[in-house]
């Protein structure tokens, strides 16, 4: 385990490997930390080896950041507890000390691939999809207030029929 902020931990986690754990309580809303790194386009991704695509966000349409340390370790939840916006991550309700911090990957991504799912929560998928409209259409709605700008206008139109 190593500590690589105050407000954080990168330490094992039962859903994969590492996974980001809170060392103190979090408001619901509240900014938890930034993600850092290199900025890179989907062209260049052929570029990139494996160890660094496991660690990629989405940020722009086609646009993606080769994630730091500690938000590379970020695990996926059918249940989340972060989400992020602008580059940043902040707690989508309150997080208590000690429970790890996880968003949910199908959140701004239109890619396409397939990973099965270890979250252990309640309403696991079994398995995630990259693609924010594979999602059935009742979670869109409810995750709609989590997406960030970007996709928000990117996909505007699909985004709308939602409602
Ligand atoms: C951004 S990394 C997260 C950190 C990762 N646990 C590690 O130690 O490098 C993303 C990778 O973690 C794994 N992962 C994250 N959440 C998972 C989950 N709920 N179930 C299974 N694997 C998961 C997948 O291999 C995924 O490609
Ligand atoms: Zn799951």
């Amino acid at each position: 385990m190593f500590t690589s902020s105050v407000k954080v931990a990168v330490r094992r986690s039962p859903r994969h490997n590492l996974g980001v754990f809170a060392l103190r309580k979090f408001k619901s809303g509240e900014f938890i930390i930034d993600i850092t790194g290199r900025v890179i386009k989907k062209s260049e991704m052929r570029y990139i080896p494996q160890n660094d695509r496991d660690h990629l966000d989405n940020i722009g349409k086609g646009t993606y950041i080769i994630m730091g340390c500690p938000e590379r370790y970020i695990n996926h939840s059918c249940e989340p507890n972060v989400f992020v916006r602008h580059r940043k991550v902040y707690a989508m309700r309150g997080i208590a000390a000690g429970e790890e911090l996880v968003g949910d990957y199908s959140i701004n991504g239109v890619d396409n691939w397939k990973m099965r799912c270890r979250c252990g929560s309640q309403s696991c998928r079994g398995i995630v999809h990259g693609s924010f409209f594979r999602l059935p259409v009742e979670l869109q709605i409810e995750y709609s207030p989590y997406l960030d700008d970007w996709f928000r206008n990117a996909y505007r139109n699909r985004i709308s029929r939602l409602v």
